[in-house]
Parts: C-alpha cells; structure tokens; sequence
C-alpha cells in the first residue's frame, strides 16, 4: 500500500458494488483488486474481455462473488446505455464509481484525424459525464455513493505542444468532479479527481512514449498501489479530498505551478519534449 492505511471496512452479506472503467490494465485493476479486498463486489468494464475474465477470476471469493463482466468501448456514444441496462438487468446498484478508462493521443491538433479526436473526447470525457450522469441518481436516492474520477497531474500543470486534447480532458475532469462534489456532499455521494503523475502502467506503451519517458527520474515515478491508495483514501475519509494529488512531489509541483504560471508555462514549453511528441 501506499502512503495510508485505509481503514474502511465492508459488510459482506451487504456488500455494495463497484463499477471500474479501464480495468483491463494498471490503476483500474488496481483499483479492483483494492475496493475487492474492502469487500466490494466488482462490475469490470474495458474492451479486452479475456483481461477482464482473468481479473474476473483472480478476484472472485466466497466474500464477494463473481465480478460482473462488461466489455465494452467506451468511444462508442451508445456504450454507456448498455452498461446501465446490463446492471439493471443483473440487479447492481453500484455504489462505487471509479471512471479511470483513458489514454493519450501524441501530435498535434490538426495533425490528427477528427475522428481520433472525437473517439477520445468521448471516452475521455462524454463517457465519465454520462455514466455518471446514469449512475448518481441511484446514489444520492440511496444517500450514499462514492465517485472517484481519474484525472491527472496534467490537469492542474501548464499544457505544451502535443497530445494537445490529453491536459484539457484532465482539467475538464478537474472541474466537473468540483461541481460534483458540491451537489453530491448534501445527500451523502462523495466525489474526487485523482490526479497522478507518471505512474507505472500500460498507458506508455499505448501512447508509444516509452523510451521517451523512460528517460525521466526515478523520483517521478509513482507505483499504481500508493495511487489508488490515495484515491481510494480522497474519497472514503471524513473529509473527502475533491481534488487528491498523490505523492508529495507532485502535490509540491502542482502549489508551484499555481504560484507561479508564467514559470510553469516556461519549464513545461522546454521540457515536454522529454515526455511527449510536441511535433
Ligand atoms: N500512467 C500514467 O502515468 C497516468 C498519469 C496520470 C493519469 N493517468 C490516467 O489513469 C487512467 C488509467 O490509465 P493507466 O495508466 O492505468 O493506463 P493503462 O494501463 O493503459 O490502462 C488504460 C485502461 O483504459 C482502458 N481503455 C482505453 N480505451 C478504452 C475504450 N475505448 N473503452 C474502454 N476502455 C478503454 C484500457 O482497456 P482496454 O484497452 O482493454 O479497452 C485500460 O484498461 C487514465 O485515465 C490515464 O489518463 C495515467
């Protein structure tokens, strides 16, 4: 586990659901594995169903049963419809939301088909609004639910050329969980953005900026247990953290890139090109 302990506890012959997008791969399987240890029953949603069914079957026990498998692409506008039907059709209520399904796309703006552009936009944006926008409701009749959105570090720092929508996604999602929490704190749904730094998982090799970022401090470099620790804490402690930056560092970087902008924007324009393409 990361820097806290968590010390949150369900009952198993209650226990409530959780439904993770991306959980074929990194911080979503993380955070199955960790919300299954806390005696949640897991919904799996990502398009790769034989990594969802192999998780699937690593996480099934007698505590928590058989995870529900969805796969799906999230890029599809009718794929969030689909899963709210397939959860009432099974039953689930979920009480648990994490929204983490992501990706970048390197280039610039104009250098990259509209279509690339609009497939994302949808997963890294109308997805999180709509399938919360489908699953809320139920929490805040049932006066308890749980929403944790993964955005990032790239949200709150100055934005540079290339993987131009990536930062403006993260910030969007910065935002929309501000709002969130505002209208789900007075009937009892929590809500948090999860902002990561370079985190070791998948996400890399999908973007193709593996040797670039493999070049960067050990110091950068998160686990993706103490993240998902850290989001897991934001959103289940007293006094939820809206906005959860895990690791010292970054918390560091991120007051400083809010001191001081115009140095932000200076280090980020010289720099990008150690973690993206900016041509
Ligand atoms: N790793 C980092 O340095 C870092 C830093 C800050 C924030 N984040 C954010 O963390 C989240 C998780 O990323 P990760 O680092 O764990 O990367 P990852 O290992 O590549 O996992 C990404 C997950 O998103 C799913 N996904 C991608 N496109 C999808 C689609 N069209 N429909 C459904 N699922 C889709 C993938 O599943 P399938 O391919 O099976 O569909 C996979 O499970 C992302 O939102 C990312 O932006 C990552």
């Amino acid at each position: 586990m990361g820097e806290t302990l968590l010390t949150h506890d369900v009952p198993s012959e209650h226990a409530p659901w959780a439904l993770v997008t991306g959980a074929s791969s990194g911080i979503g399987a993380e955070f199955c594995r960790q919300l299954a240890k806390l005696g949640y029953r897991l919904v799996l949603v990502a398009r790769r169903e034989d990594r969802l069914r192999e998780l699937a079957g690593e996480l099934r026990t007698a505590q928590t049963g058989e995870p529900l498998v969805l796969p799906e692409d999230l890029s599809d506008p009718g794929s969030c419809a689909r899963i709210e039907h397939a959860l009432s059709a099974s039953g689930v209520a979920v009480d648990f939301l994490v929204n983490n399904a992501g990706y970048g796309v390197p280039g610039t703006l104009v250098d990259v088909s509209w279509e690339r552009h609009d497939d994302f936009l949808q997963v890294m944006v109308n997805a999180v609004c709509e399938l919360t926008w489908r699953l809320m409701p139920g929490m805040l009749e049932r006066g308890h639910g749980h929403i944790i959105n993964v955005a990032s570090v790239a949200g709150m720092a100055p934005s540079s050329a290339g993987h131009t929508l990536y930062g403006a996604s993260k910030a969007f999602l910065v935002k929309f969980s501000e709002s969130l929490a505002e209208e789900g704190a007075p009937r009892g749904v929590r809500v948090s953005a999860l902002c990561p730094g370079f985190t070791y998982s998948e996400f890399h090799d999908v973007t193709g900026t593996r040797d670039r970022v493999s070049q960067l401090p050990k110091a950068l470099w998160l686990q993706a247990d103490e993240v998902v620790s850290y989001g897991i804490e934001s959103v289940l402690r007293e006094r939820p953290r809206v906005v959860a930056v895990p690791g010292r560092l970054y918390r560091l970087l991120v007051w400083l890139f809010g001191a001081f902008p115009a140095l932000g924007r200076r280090l980020a324009a010289r720099n990008a090109h150690k973690y993206r393409d900016t041509d």
